[in-house]
């Protein structure tokens, strides 16, 4: 099957966050890419800064989406008949194409390629805009598709593919394991599956929030202690007590960055996902970074492997997100986006009843 128009839900104005439905023609079929007829999509935090015009304004309309399952229903020539077939269920995560070529991809970290393709708000080299999940079908390079593990339901898989693999790879990277004292700051969409994934690797958990509002729930999701930013003891008393931060709060603004981080052990690793608007600046007092001895960094996504390797270790440990569905339509998009705004969703919106909207 092939396609030459999708249907979508997207912006058409910045200056109005009222998605309306929109078709547009796709970048056409190359011979390694599959098409997926979606089923469900996550709403990542990354979809409220590009509404909002964070990450630039290249175009309109724009579909946002990058938690996307469905099933293929169709591929090039070239796609590995061993890898893929009709019909397969996957998970597509915020890339959707890389250039295959420089030093990066050909080392297998295609998630940090300079010239990807994000799923929705990039450009393809032959011009085509890239559009999201809040859409009836979505095309892909084949390297950006992943097989979900039969044990995973569609409903837990879809924000695994970024929020998902975003809060493991630190974890990944920072070699944690049984009593690794794990910090997890920002305890949202990401911060929450960071917090299950932590747990599932046996670390001593601790989530740190701007207010005390979620210490019971962060209980619940399994954190062993939490840290209120508004506590008055709050950095003095919590000092020296972790081995590793993931950071996965929105914003850098608060100025807060230098408090949690004095949190950490000497030689501790401060790894974060946030992902502000452009131009807001990560400062770092040099004096104090010495004295730590410590270690901060980046982290996007993750690489196709890491990616495999987060979906069988949450298909195997049971690792579920925490979410609540709505149907895909202009009115529920809009106050799914409204209620993430305001922090009121606990703790991912996942897009479902794509065949209403759209029909089949
Ligand atoms: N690196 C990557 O590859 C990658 C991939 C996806 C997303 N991201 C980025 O990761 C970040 C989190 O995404 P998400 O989906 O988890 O978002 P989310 O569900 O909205 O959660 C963000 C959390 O940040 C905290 N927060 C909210 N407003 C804040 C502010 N003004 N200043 C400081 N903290 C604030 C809140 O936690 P508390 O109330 O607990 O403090 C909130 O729950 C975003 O910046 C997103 O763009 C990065
Ligand atoms: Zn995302
Ligand atoms: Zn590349």
């Amino acid at each position: 099957m092939s396609f030459e128009e999708i249907e979508a839900i997207g912006i058409c104005d910045w200056n109005k966050l009222e998605p309306k439905r929109f078709t547009y023609k796709p970048q056409y079929l190359r011979p390694y890419d599959v098409d997926v007829k979606i089923i469900a999509c996550g709403i990542c935090g990354s979809d409220i800064h590009c509404i909002k015009g964070h990450y630039g304004k290249p175009f309109l309309p724009l579909a946002v989406g990058h938690e996307i399952v469905g099933y293929i229903v169709g591929m090039g020539a070239e796609v590995d008949k061993k890898k893929f077939a009709i019909g397969d269920r996957v998970g597509v995560g915020p890339e959707c194409d890389s250039c295959g070529k420089c030093w990066r991809c050909e080392h297998g970290i295609e998630n940090n390629c300079e010239q990807m393709v994000t799923t929705f708000h990039g450009t393809y080299p032959s011009g085509v805009h890239s559009q999201g999940g809040y859409a009836n079908y979505v095309r892909v390079n084949n390297k950006f598709a992943f097989r979900i593990p039969d044990d995973l339901d569609t409903i837990s898989a879809a924000p695994l593919m970024c929020g998902g693999i975003t809060g493991y790879r630190p974890l990944l990277t920072a070699g944690v394991k049984k009593g690794t004292k794990v910090g997890v700051s920002g305890i949202g969409g990401i911060g929450h599956m960071t917090i299950l994934f932590a747990k599932a690797l046996g670390a001593e958990v601790t989530a740190i929030s701007r207010n005390d509002k979620k210490r019971e729930i962060a209980k619940k999701l399994g954190a062993d202690h939490y840290v209120s930013m508004e506590d008055a003891k709050f950095p003095s008393e919590f000092k020296n007590s972790l081995d590793v931060i993931v950071n996965t709060a929105s914003s850098f603004s608060e100025g807060r960055v230098k408090s949690v981080m004095s949190m950490m052990r000497p030689y501790g690793k401060f790894i974060f996902v946030t992902a502000p608007g452009a131009g807001q600046k990560l400062e770092l007092d040099p004096g104090f970074m010495i004295l730590g001895s410590y270690s901060v960094s980046g982290s996007a996504a993750g690489s196709p492997e890491e990616i495999d390797g987060m979906l069988q270790l949450a298909a195997a440990k049971q690792i579920k997100p925490w979410v609540e569905t709505l149907d895909i339509n202009e009115k529920n998009v809009t106050q799914a986006w409204k209620r993430m705004e305001e922090g009121d969703v606990r703790f991912r919106f996942v897009l479902t009843g794509y065949d209403k909207c759209f029909g089949n």
